[in-house]
């Protein structure tokens, strides 16, 4: 499958220690933002932030994460960097066969895929690899490319 597109950019993931706080900055250039939701498997609040006019290619979707506690795996990168996008979220057709692909490709695993309430209970996990960072993936069977 080498040269076969497998992935499809979904949304650039910022850590934010408020999403009140740094929402209204996207708002006001035009974005429209989503309800904000708990995501009690990285026990965060999330929401995203999306192009109003519909035009994703000027203005790229955008997830904000704020922790809710000190537990939270995000509270550990706003210590270190501050507000800081930290990953990149693509839509995928098959979770496991991606996975699969990118585990050749010196990815790692960080989870096994899981459901989040977030993106509306769709399949996702989280991978890293040190020359690219961490990635997100998010399964959706009716991609088209
Ligand atoms: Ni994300």
């Amino acid at each position: 499958t080498t040269g076969q597109k497998l992935m499809k950019y979904h949304h650039i993931g910022i850590a934010v220690f408020s999403i009140e706080e740094t929402a209204w900055f996207y708002i006001m250039q035009g974005y429209s933002k989503s309800e904000t939701v708990y995501d009690p498997i990285q026990n965060v609040n999330i929401c995203f932030l999306s192009s109003r006019n519909g035009d994703s290619s000027e203005q790229p979707k955008i997830e904000l994460i704020e922790p809710v506690d000190k537990q939270s795996p995000v509270h550990k990168i706003l210590q270190k960097n501050g507000v800081s996008p930290y990953h990149i979220c693509y839509e995928v057709k098959d979770i496991s066969d991606t996975t699969a692909e990118l585990k050749k490709q010196k990815f790692i695993p960080l989870s096994k895929p899981i459901e989040a309430v977030a993106m509306n209970n769709k399949k996702v996990c989280f991978l890293f690899n040190k020359n690219i960072g961490l990635i997100e993936l998010v399964e959706n069977e009716n991609i088209r490319f």
